[in-house]
């Protein structure tokens, strides 16, 4: 399992659900992986279980945010690692509400951790590699609402969209760097995010329906197509969205 052997990744959001499943692949494959999150107990959490599997990694409670933490976190993985290679930005929350009634409170928050932290912390990734002549792969956690609007996520599929045209933005400008950035748009993934309505027979019953494949997807398979995107299979792959959604886009477009 060496498909990433040698490289250093970031991935941020590392310490539960997709993002903890992406930072234990990229350690099976070789690769030395730094977290970042919020909550130090996940955080330390997941770092234990990759140390524990013969992995190298490391954990900071960073909020994308704000550049200062992330200015912090990404100077001390070059400080310790000395390369970054990968950066996977996943971070990111969902929380539904009717356009109607959304306060612009939820609107920011929203446009804040999902869009404005993809902003920061991929230039501040990107400026590295450039400077340091090195290429790399930047990989957005988008979803499929970045491609399709679903109903009381205004500010989630606004959020999300922007996150797939930032993608092609920093491939169409990076892309003599030896940088490629890929936006992947997940479907409906089994982690606490999505716990709520997995828990509520009705709902879920009713939310099958909608995929084709007539399930929910599991984190690790989110993690293979990030695996693809890391590394050298996808080397002629960039500005690309890649839909991983057991089918459900084809019904709601
Ligand atoms: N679960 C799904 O069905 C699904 C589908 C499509 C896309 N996604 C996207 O995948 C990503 C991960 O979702 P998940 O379901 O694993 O969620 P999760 O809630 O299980 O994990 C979210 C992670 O992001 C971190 N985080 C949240 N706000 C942060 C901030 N301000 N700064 C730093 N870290 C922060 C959390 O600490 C946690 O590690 C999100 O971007 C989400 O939009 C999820």
């Amino acid at each position: 399992m060496t498909r990433l052997a040698g490289k250093v990744a970031l991935v941020t959001g590392g310490s539960l659900g997709i993002g903890r499943a992406i930072a234990h692949a990229f350690s099976r494959e070789g690769a030395k992986v730094a977290i970042c999150g919020r909550g130090k107990a996940a955080l330390e959490l997941t770092v234990e279980e990759i140390r524990q599997s013969g992995g190298e990694a490391l954990a900071f409670e960073a909020d994308v945010q704000h550049p200062e933490p992330v200015d912090a976190m990404v100077d001390a993985v070059l400080g310790a690692w000395g390369r970054l290679d990968v950066l996977v930005h996943n971070a990111g929350v969902n929380a539904p509400v009717p356009f109607l009634e959304m306060p612009l409170s939820q609107w920011d928050r929203h446009i804040h951790i999902n869009l404005r932290g993809t902003f920061i912390v991929a230039q501040r990734v990107c400026k590295e590699m450039v400077a340091r002549k090195q290429p790399g792969s930047i990989i957005f956690m988008s979803s499929v609402n970045g491609l399709a609007a679903e109903a009381n996520l205004a500010h989630y599929n606004a959020s999300k969209g922007g996150m797939n045209l930032l993608a092609m933005s920093i491939a169409l400008e990076l892309a003599p760097f030896g940088i490629r950035c890929n936006a992947l748009c997940p479907g409906f993934i089994e982690t606490r995010l999505t716990k709520p309505v997995i828990d509520n027979a009705p709902a879920i019953a009713d939310y099958l329906r909608t995929i084709p494949m007539g399930r929910v997807g599991q984190p690790e398979e989110i993690a293979d197509a990030a695996l693809f995107l890391a590394g050298d299979e996808s080397r002629y792959v960039t500005g690309h969205c890649l839909v991983v959604d057991g089918g459900q886009l084809i019904r709601l477009s």
